[in-house]
């Protein structure tokens, strides 16, 4: 046991010390495991991510989330080395669209023009089609920005394209794609876990299915989560979204109770891919500067162009 706590500090104190001398900065998502969460520089939701990527004079961006948002900031940092701790960690959405099966509903829709509004959860190839990019922190925004005199096409994520359209009031087309871990909840084990703590109000993912989302009080992004049990007079809250994110908001408000969302199965979720980080590989990547994020310059540039729109409607 002592010496497990012992290997765990050495294993700090070599990253850290890795870090000053690769003039690295490690970003990390909200569902990263806490040790993670712990030694970054920042933690936070894709779009906070994004917008730390651009912005740092780092040389290394060693990013510890899924591999879509690795790509992102190499996509916004092509003179950077973006190293990542695991490079199959994927992404189930990113997978529901691949990039030769958008190219041809595109080719083959061609007379409706569509407006393009891909969820950051997407491949690079895919971004390259798009118009902008949203993430579950300013879809409602992107959306509103839209042009109003095209059809929209909503890509990959039914669920949180359901919830921006009964937001905006916009009709959009859906690609019918789902992130495997939001869709474990179910309205029977939300509604059964709201029976058991009658005084919690839920807070939910956008990516929950909407008979999910009518049963939560509060829909956010990760990042909006922790505003909102930070704001919230309720000393017990239930957070439905990867279990991850409980060690975020805890740090936040250590005074409160926090109950993990539970699916029929398990009493919380997680995401397989967030969890293939961890401390040992996030030093191994520091160490060896791999895996490293790389790209074809005219795929970057590409998907590039909406995502600076994106980060632009963003400010
Ligand atoms: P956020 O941008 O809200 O952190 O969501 C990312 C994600 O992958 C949720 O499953
Ligand atoms: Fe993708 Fe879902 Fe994992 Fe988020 S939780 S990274 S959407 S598979």
């Amino acid at each position: 046991m002592v010496q497990l706590a012992d290997a765990s500090i050495d294993l700090r104190e070599e990253i850290l010390a890795l870090k000053k001398e690769r003039n690295a900065v490690i970003l990390a998502h909200n569902y990263q495991i806490g040790a993670i969460q712990d030694i970054a520089d920042y933690v936070g939701d894709s779009l906070g991510l994004a917008f730390r990527a651009q912005e740092t004079d780092a040389e290394v961006i060693a990013f510890c989330g899924v591999h879509f948002m690795a790509e992102t900031a190499k996509i916004l940092n092509p003179d950077k080395i973006v190293v990542l701790p695991d490079k199959d960690a994927g992404c189930s959405l990113e997978q529901s669209c691949p990039t030769d099966e958008l190219a041809a509903f595109l080719k083959e829709n061609e007379a409706k023009n569509y407006y393009v509004i891909t969820y950051i959860n997407s491949s690079a190839g895919v971004k390259a089609q798009s118009d902008v990019i949203c993430t579950s922190g300013n879809a409602v925004r992107i959306v509103e920005a839209a042009p109003k005199d095209r059809p929209i096409l909503f890509a990959p994520d039914e669920n949180l394209g359901a919830w921006v359209s009964e937001q905006t009031g916009r009709k959009m087309d859906m690609w019918k794609g789902n992130c495997y871990v939001h869709v474990e909840f179910t309205r029977e084990s939300i509604a059964k876990i709201k029976e058991e703590h009658p005084d919690a109000p839920v807070v939910a993912h956008p990516e929950c299915t909407t008979a999910v989302r009518l049963l939560a009080d509060e829909v956010c992004s990760t990042e909006g989560m922790v505003h909102y049990c930070r704001d919230q007079k309720a000393d017990t809250i239930i957070v439905v979204t990867e279990a991850g994110m409980l060690h975020r908001i805890q740090k936040d408000v250590p005074e409160k109770t926090l109950i993990p969302g539970p699916t029929d199965r398990c009493a919380c979720a997680e995401c397989r891919y967030m969890k293939m980080n961890t401390l040992e590989k996030l030093a191994a990547c520091l160490r060896n500067l791999s895996p490293q994020v790389e790209m074809d310059e005219k795929l970057r540039k590409a998907s590039e162009a909406p995502i600076l729109r994106m980060l632009e409607l963003s400010k």
